[in-house]
C-alpha cells in the first residue's frame, strides 16, 4: 500500500512525550517547518492529525559514518574470512573493478529505502575516490539527487587506497571535489609510513581549508596504541582555523594508547573543536582481532571524550558489505551497541548515547534546522518508546517518520498476542500500562480443529 504524502496540508501531532521528558506534547507542521509546539493545540482546518498516544517523538536519526558504496554487496565476489580490517580492504580491491554504476546506485537507493524507514533521515557517506573512473562518486553523487526529498545525504571524498600510497589518488580526489563532493576524506593510517600518514593530514586539511569544506577521515583506525594522527588532525585544524568542521572517524587506537598520553590528547582535541565518530558494531567486531586474550574491544573512549567536552558521535559505518555482514541501517542498534561496548549503562549514558545518534551527529554534519523547536525543520520519528532509554532497549518501533511535514512511513506498533490464563491479551515490552491494543484476533473456527 502506497504511503500518503500531503506535504502541503498542515500535521498535527497529538500527545507525544518528548526526548527531553516533556508530556501530553502537541506539534503543529505546516510549510514543512514546526509551526507550534506545546499541550492543547487546535487543530487548522484541513490538517491531518496523528494520535501519537503518549510515545516518544524524536528528532530523525542521523548517521555520521556510512559507506554507501559497498552496503549490500556482501558476498560479492566473496565473503571476508578473516574478518580483519585489512582482509575487507583487499575484498573491496577485488570487488571494484566489477561494480558498475547502475548497480551501486540501486543498492545505495535500496539502503535509502530501508534508512527512511528506520528514521534516519540524514546520512553522511565516504565514497571511494581511488578509481580513474570515480564510478562510486557518479552512483552516489546521482542517489543524492534522487533522494534529496526525503533525506539528505552528504557525500566524503574517501581515498581507501591511501593519498600518498595509491597513483592518482589525490587528483581524483580534487576531480571528486570538482565534481560536487563536499566533504574531504582521508586515510592516514593506511599510508605507508607514520610520517606519510601525517603528510597527508596535512596535505588533506590544507585543501579543506582552501576550499572552505568541511574534513571527516578514517583516523587510527587501528589497535596501534602508538598511532598519533588524531593529534596531527588536531594540530592543523587549529592552525588552518578549521575549528568545529573536523571530524577524527574511527580513532580506535585510543583504546590502546597510554593513558598519560591520552590525558594530555583530550585537551587538545577540545581545543580544537575536533569531533569523533565511533562506529561500536564495526569497532567491536573489526578491532582486537590480532589479541589472543583478553581481547580488546577497540573501540575510542567515547565517555572520557564526553567529559572533555569532545563532541562524539555514533556511525553505522557498513551494512552487509566487504567489513561487516549484519545491519538494517538500525542507528538505535548502533546507540545501543554503543551504550554496551562503552559501559555507558547509567540513564544519562543512555541518554548520551541517544544523543549521539540524533543531536550530536546532526551538528558533525551541520544540519540546517535540525531539532524539534518552532522554526526547525519540521522532520521527526514517533517512537513506540516512553523515553530514550526504552527506545535504545527495544530498539522502537518506528511507528511515523515525518520530513518536512510529509509522513513518509508508517509501520504498525510491535506487539505480541498471549494466550495465557489470567494474564494480559497482548505485551509490547514497555512498562506500565499497556499502551498499544492487540490487534484484531484472527477469525477462529467455531470448534477447535482436533489434533488427532
Ligand atoms: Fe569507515
Amino acid at each position: 500500500m502506497p504511503v500518503p504524502m500531503t506535504p502541503n496540508a498542515p500535521l498535527l501531532v497529538r500527545n507525544a512525550t518528548l526526548p527531553d521528558g516533556r508530556q501530553g506534547q502537541d506539534l503543529l507542521a505546516e510549510g514543512g517547518r514546526i509551526r507550534a509546539l506545546g499541550p492543547g493545540l487546535p487543530a487548522p482546518a484541513g490538517a491531518e492529525v496523528i494520535d501519537a498516544r503518549g510515545w516518544l517523538l524524536s528528532p530523525p536519526l542521523v548517521d555520521a559514518h556510512f559507506h554507501l558504496d559497498s552496503t549490500l554487496s556482501h558476498g560479492l565476489p566473496r565473503t571476508n574470512t578473516s574478518g580483519t580490517l585489512l582482509e575487507g580492504i583487499q575484498l573491496w580491491g577485488e570487488l571494484k573493478p566489477l561494480l558498475t554504476e547502475e548497480a551501486t546506485a540501486e543498492r545505495a537507493l535500496q539502503y535509502c529505502d530501508w534508512a527512511v524507514a528506520r528514521g534516519l533521515l540524514a546520512i553522511r557517506t565516504h565514497v571511494d575516490v581511488c578509481d580513474e573512473r570515480l564510478l562510486a562518486v557518479r552512483a552516489l553523487l546521482q542517489v543524492q539527487r534522487q533522494v534529496a526529498p526525503y533525506l539528505d545525504l552528504q557525500l566524503v571524498a574517501f581515498p581507501q587506497d591511501g593519498l600518498l600510497r595509491a597513483p592518482g589518488a589525490l587528483s581524483n580526489l580534487q576531480r571528486a571535489l570538482d565534481l560536487g563532493v563536499q566533504v574531504v576524506g582521508g586515510i592516514p593510517h593506511f599510508e605507508r609510513t607514520m610520517e606519510e600518514g601525517a603528510r597527508s593530514v596535512q596535505i588533506l586539511c590544507e585543501l579543506a581549508a582552501a576550499r572552505g569544506l568541511r574534513v571527516d577521515m578514517h583516523c587510527d583506525e587501528s589497535d596501534d596504541p602508538l598511532s598519533r594522527h588524531i593529534e596531527t588532525l588536531a594540530f592543523h585544524t587549529q592552525r588552518l582555523g578549521l575549528q568545529g568542521r573536523v571530524t577524527a572517524s574511527h580513532a580506535t587506537s585510543m583504546h590502546s594508547m597510554d593513558n598519560y598520553y591520552v590525558s594530555k590528547l583530550l585537551p587538545l582535541l577540545a581545543e580544537a573543536g575536533v569531533a569523533v565518530v565511533a562506529n561500536p558494531l564495526i569497532n567491536i567486531t573489526l578491532q582486537g582481532r590480532h589479541d589472543t586474550y583478553p581481547k580488546r574491544r577497540g573501540m575510542t573512549r567515547v565517555p572520557e571524550l564526553l567529559a572533555a567536552g569532545v563532541n562524539v558521535g555514533f556511525g553505522h559505518d557498513c551494512v552487509l558489505d566487504p567489513w561487516y555482514p549484519l545491519g538494517s541501517a538500525c542507528m538505535l542498534e548502533v546507540a545501543a551497541m554503543g551504550l554496551h561496548v562503552a559501559q555507558m549503562t547509567s540513564s544519562a549514558g543512555q541518554r548520551a548515547c541517544f544523543d549521539a545518534v540524533t543531536v550530536n551527529n546532526a551538528r558533525i554534519l551541520g544540519l540546517e534546522g535540525y531539532g524539534l523547536e518552532v522554526g526547525c525543520r519540521a522532520d521527526f520519528v514517533l517512537l513506540q518508546a516512553r523515553s530514550p532509554e526504552e527506545a535504545l532497549r527495544l530498539r522502537a518501533q518506528r511507528l511515523c517518520v515525518v520530513r518536512a511535514g510529509a509522513v513518509l512511513s508508517r509501520m504498525a506498533p510491535a506487539v505480541a498476542e498471549l494466550a495465557l490464563p489470567g494474564r494480559p491479551a497482548a505485551v509490547d515490552f514497555t512498562r506500565g500500562p499497556h499502551a498499544t491494543p492487540p490487534p484484531a484476533p484472527p477469525a477462529r473456527p467455531e470448534q477447535a480443529p482436533s489434533l488427532e
